[in-house]
């Protein structure tokens, strides 16, 4: 290989990324809940959608074991809340007001959108297992801007803007 980790880690940082908190639901019926920028968009017919998650992620066991998944795409103003879903915790949904969608996955307020999955596949994807959903539901709920991901940090697209001079 002719690149470290770091350099590996620091080009796929220079690609910005909205935010995500992916939901479902464990066998005992609580919730689940991680934050996550590996979420993408992969067919228009059938609507399908991935996402991957980290084989070391206590959420692994729940999401491969339950069969529907729910992205919430989250607003400039909820880096508290990705911050919360980015803890490897068990009282991560404490004092947070969420909803179940049509699949039972918690939903929550405020967010852009949200968009309902049945989960159609996993693939091996190195130290990570990648998710492939189907889409059952979207819902637009906000109209806002994204929180955004760039080089290990949060970012608002005005500020973006302003430094692209745009
Ligand atoms: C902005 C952001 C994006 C993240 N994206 C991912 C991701 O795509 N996949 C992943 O496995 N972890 C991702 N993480 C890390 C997880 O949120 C974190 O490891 C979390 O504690 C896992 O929770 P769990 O162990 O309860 O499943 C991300 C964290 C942040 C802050």
């Amino acid at each position: 290989m002719s690149f470290s980790p770091r350099d590996f880690r620091d080009a796929m940082g220079r690609f910005a990324t909205g935010v995500t908190i992916v939901t479902g639901v464990a066998p005992d019926g609580s919730p689940v809940g991680v934050t996550v920028n590996s979420f993408s968009s992969v067919s228009l017919s059938p609507p399908l959608v991935l996402f991957s998650l980290d084989r070391g992620a206590n959420s692994l066991e729940p999401f491969s074991s339950g069969r529907h998944f729910s992205v919430n795409v989250l607003h400039e103003d909820q880096a508290d809340l990705s911050q919360n879903f980015a803890r490897q915790d068990d009282d991560k949904f404490d004092g947070i007001p969420w909803r179940p969608g049509n699949n039972g996955c918690p939903l929550f307020d405020g967010v852009l959108a949200t968009v309902e999955c049945t989960t159609e596949t996993t693939h091996d994807g190195g130290d990570h297992i990648i998710f492939v959903g189907r889409v059952d539901h979207v819902d637009l709920v906000e109209v806002g801007k994204p929180l955004l991901y760039y080089c290990g940090s949060y970012a608002r697209l005005d500020a973006a803007l302003q430094q692209a001079g745009g």
